[in-house]
């Protein structure tokens, strides 16, 4: 069992912004000159990699004020129509690239997924199965929003091939609730949840955000204890980015009703208490599992991976995402769709192709890669692997980094010898900052403010 060890003095030393490494290089390397050859260069490279394809779905019915994600609050249904005529263009015109491909999972994301009808969904999911080689293991998930959403609906979600669902909960407190515009029943969630595990569901997912207008020590744990007793098999604890200057809606929420940053500190040491007590697994960043969910397996047998998506089981597979602002991770690119519904849509009936910025990765990318992602997964790199690759002593190569890694081997949060460098239980929690010291961009970056505080 992975286990974090709570070191109250180096976590406020080491509490610094970092990137979440959701790839390497991360998106703010993207740059306008990747274009629609490359991508397509990129998907002949690895013709029998499995894929993975990652469905943006923008509606919202409502706005929480919290929320950072690329969304369109609407009352209209109707706009979904208009947004999926678009989509499944898109589908047809990128399946065209990837025809031989076995598609092992495929994941729609939003905004709110379940703004669209069961039939709407029907309909995606008739599509994808007629574009792509659909894999009858194939993973099927979405992230649904539990208000307004019938329980009756997950029989419909089960019946189109859906197998796995995330759902946003964030806090049951009624003030925080007020206060983030977002109100919603622990009774209809336990409802929700008991449903989906006797629907055969599985891997199923709790989002909850800490750092909210009104939180306390005590009314996060409380809502937490609640979630406790459904047992969900994941659970994702997101630390509340509040950036007004970036997200209007931000604006609503009183920068002096947040907990602080000693509060968000100890709501976040009493909840990583509660869920070791639970059983619970630290998968890393943000993320914890029960010891039999598959994330959890992965982990310990050392094949976890991480995208776009977070952590993932899919090991050697590109990233198709289509829909306004998806991100793809074909071969050794990384690529992006047009960010505004707008833009998105005019840009596909030009062109035939949303992309609108990206990366081709060099071989100093692909190595750096590998150890970011290898630490972020399994807080532990065996150096003697990457030595053969490089043909010389891995800290000769990586020098600078030795000497920026230093401080942490003093401070207890990784330890080095000739053969690998790992991430201690002290270190766990801080592996963004040790990922850090292998970034060649964002150390180059004058300023980190682009980033979020690690926690
Ligand atoms: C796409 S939403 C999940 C599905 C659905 N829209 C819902 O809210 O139930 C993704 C998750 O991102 C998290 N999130 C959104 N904005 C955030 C922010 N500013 N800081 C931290 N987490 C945030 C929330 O936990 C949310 O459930
Ligand atoms: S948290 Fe979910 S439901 Fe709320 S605005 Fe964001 S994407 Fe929409």
């Amino acid at each position: 069992m992975q286990d974090v060890e709570w070191d109250q003095a180096l976590i406020e030393h080491y509490n610094t912004a970092s990137p979440r490494y959701t790839s390497y290089p991360t998106a703010l390397e993207f740059t306008s000159s990747f274009s629609e050859t490359d991508f397509s260069a990129a998907a002949s490279r690895y013709p029998t990699r499995p894929l993975s394809l990652y469905l943006h779905i923008p509606f919202c019915h409502q706005l929480c004020y919290f929320c950072g994600c690329n969304k369109v609050v609407t009352r209209h249904p109707e706009k979904a129509d208009q947004y999926l005529l678009h989509l499944q263009a898109e589908i047809r015109q990128r399946a065209l690239l990837f025809k031989q491909r076995r598609l092992t999972q495929v994941h729609f994301g939003g905004g709110t997924p379940t703004f669209l009808s069961d039939e709407q969904l029907a309909g995606l999911m008739a599509l994808i199965r007629a574009e792509f080689r659909l894999s009858d293991e194939a993973e099927v998930s979405l992230e649904l929003d539990p208000r307004q959403f019938p329980v009756e609906r997950l029989t419909a979600l089960r019946a189109i091939g859906i197998n796995r669902l995330s759902m946003g909960v964030q806090d049951f407190n009624p003030m925080v609730q007020q206060r983030v515009n977002r109100k919603q029943d622990a009774s209809q969630i336990a409802e929700l949840l008991l449903t989906m595990k006797s629907l055969g569901f599985t891997s199923t997912n709790i989002d909850l955000i800490y750092g909210l207008p009104l939180q306390t020590v005590e009314s996060f744990g409380h809502t937490l204890e609640q979630i406790l007793i459904l047992r969900p098999d994941r659970l994702s604890i997101f630390n509340y980015a509040h950036m007004p200057e970036l997200f209007a809606a931000q604006r609503k929420i009183k920068s002096y009703e947040l907990p602080n940053p000693t509060q968000k500190l100890k709501i976040l040491q009493q909840t990583i208490g509660q869920l070791q007590a639970a059983g619970y697994q630290f998968i890393g960043m943000d993320h914890f599992a029960l010891p039999d969910d598959e994330l959890a397996q992965a982990q310990r047998a050392g094949r976890l991976q991480r995208n776009f998506q977070g952590y993932t089981t899919q090991c050697n597979t590109d990233l198709l995402g289509v829909g306004v602002s998806a991100i793809s991770m074909i071969g050794d690119s990384y690529s992006q769709n047009e960010k505004s519904l707008k833009d998105w849509s005019s840009r596909l009936l030009e062109r035939g192709s949303a992309l609108v910025r990206g990366i081709g990765l060099s071989t100093e990318d692909m190595l750096r890669r590998d150890i970011i992602k290898t630490l972020m997964c399994q807080f532990l790199l065996e150096i003697s692997a990457i030595e053969k690759t490089l043909q010389q002593p891995f800290w000769d190569y990586f020098a600078e980094e030795r000497r920026l890694l230093e401080p942490m081997v003093q401070d207890g949060l990784v330890t080095i010898t000739a053969k690998r460098l790992q991430i201690t239980a002290k270190g766990r929690l801080l592996v963004r900052h040790i990922c850090f010291c292998f970034d060649q961009y964002s150390r180059q970056r004058a300023s980190q403010r682009a980033f979020s505080r690690v926690i």
